[in-house]
């Protein structure tokens, strides 16, 4: 017994839980996501996968297939990828997807983003995809996982193990290597020139020094999640890139503290949402780059003017004195709202924490669900 306590406690690094580790580890396994396959000055991404000559040329649609976490993380890629590789993409929730009529198999890349590589859902949704003559991609974090067996080419996240149940630093790894993935299309399409993903490659080398400086702000959200925590609910609100971190802090903070949490794009909080709104239901906010943060601000207004409490992650150098708490995120440019994540992963994470709950298990939930 007491050797397995000790075993247990030395793995978790002198952390309570493997969540707040894995939450602390984000700097160094970003840096493994990135190590190797940034060329900055020459605009360049190495992920070691070539595409059959003339694919990337032809190709008219990627689709994203995941579930729970990793859909999100496909959801802020999506945009990525519209912006950076000139193609239309979709996102799909694993189970839902049926590769559609009218599409062309092999001017598509369906790519299954799956931290586990085991699935059932998106195993699923790649043999569909498969069945249907598409590329097939596996963006995930496990060697010789099953979902590398089934497609056609893999780029590994590198974020290490992760136990918890709750994913966090994978879902940042998943987004930086997405967001490699859409440069190196991009530029392999032509549809870039160096000097237009110069930001975001920068932006990615600045990641984990980005996310170090969240984490050294931990005691203001530590202080946020005691003052806030026993409210009736949470509303998490963002644009753009902010709309996915909205909905990935919601679900995390349902996952691990069982209050109920919702996220949405801003703009939607007065077509519904706000009939919720009371002292009782904080608002936390993506006030970040890209995001039309000062629109995002009105919503939060709203909310406010009915007496919610709103705490803002806000891009460096912008300041909105109304907010009730307001946490500085690093400017990165497109990557700020994937540094911002951090901060929602450390509320959710207090909030569960000040309630006693069993954060690294929570109940009824798996860290990789292999029914469908
Ligand atoms: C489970 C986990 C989630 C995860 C999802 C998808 O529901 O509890 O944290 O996001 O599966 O897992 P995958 O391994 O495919 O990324």
């Amino acid at each position: 017994e007491t050797v397995t306590w000790e075993a247990d406690a030395a793995e978790k690094g002198g952390y309570d839980h493997y969540m707040r580790k894995e939450i602390h580890e984000q700097p160094e396994s970003l840096r493994q996501t990135i190590a190797g396959r940034l060329d900055v000055d020459r605009g360049e991404v190495d992920l070691d996968v070539s595409f059959p000559p003339g694919f990337l040329a032809d190709l008219e649609e990627i689709q994203i297939v995941a579930c729970g976490t990793s859909n999100y993380a496909g959801q802020y890629a999506a945009r990525l990828f519209e912006e950076l590789s000139g193609v239309r993409a979709t996102v799909d929730i694993a189970s839902e997807y049926e590769f559609g009529a009218g599409r062309s198999p092999d001017r598509t890349l369906v790519v299954a983003v799956t931290q586990s590589g085991e699935t059932a859902d998106t195993l699923g949704a790649v043999r569909r995809a498969n069945a249907a003559g598409a590329r097939t991609f596996a963006v995930t974090n496990t060697l010789g996982s099953t979902v590398t067996r089934e497609v056609d080419d893999t780029a590994f996240i590198r974020a290490g193990p992760e136990i918890g149940v709750a994913a966090t630093k994978t879902f940042a790894s998943q987004v930086a290597t997405l967001a490699m993935l859409a440069v190196s299309i991009g530029r392999e399409r032509g549809a870039l020139a160096a000097a237009d993903v110069r930001p975001v490659l920068e932006g990615l080398r600045d990641l984990p020094g980005a996310v170090q400086q969240v984490l050294d702000n931990e005691n203001r959200v530590r202080e946020a999640a005691t003052e806030y925590g026993d409210s009736e609910a949470f509303f998490f609100v963002g644009r753009k890139l902010g709309v996915p971190v909205a909905l990935e802090g919601a679900l995390k903070l349902k996952e691990i503290s069982y209050d109920h949490a919702e996220g949405f794009a801003a703009g939607e909080l007065k077509h519904g949402p706000l009939a919720l709104v009371t002292p009782d239901t904080p608002v936390l906010a993506l006030l970040t780059e890209g995001g039309r943060a000062d629109e995002t601000m009105n919503n939060v207004t709203e909310a406010q003017t009915r007496g919610a409490p709103a705490i803002g992650c806000v891009s460096a150098g912008d300041e909105y004195g109304t907010l009730d708490v307001s946490l500085p995120v690093p400017d990165v440019g497109v990557a700020e709202p994937l540094v911002a994540n951090v901060y929602l992963q450390l509320f959710a994470y207090h909030v569960a924490n000040d309630k006693g709950r069993s954060i690294d298990k929570p109940r009824n939930l798996a860290k990789s669900v292999t029914v469908e």
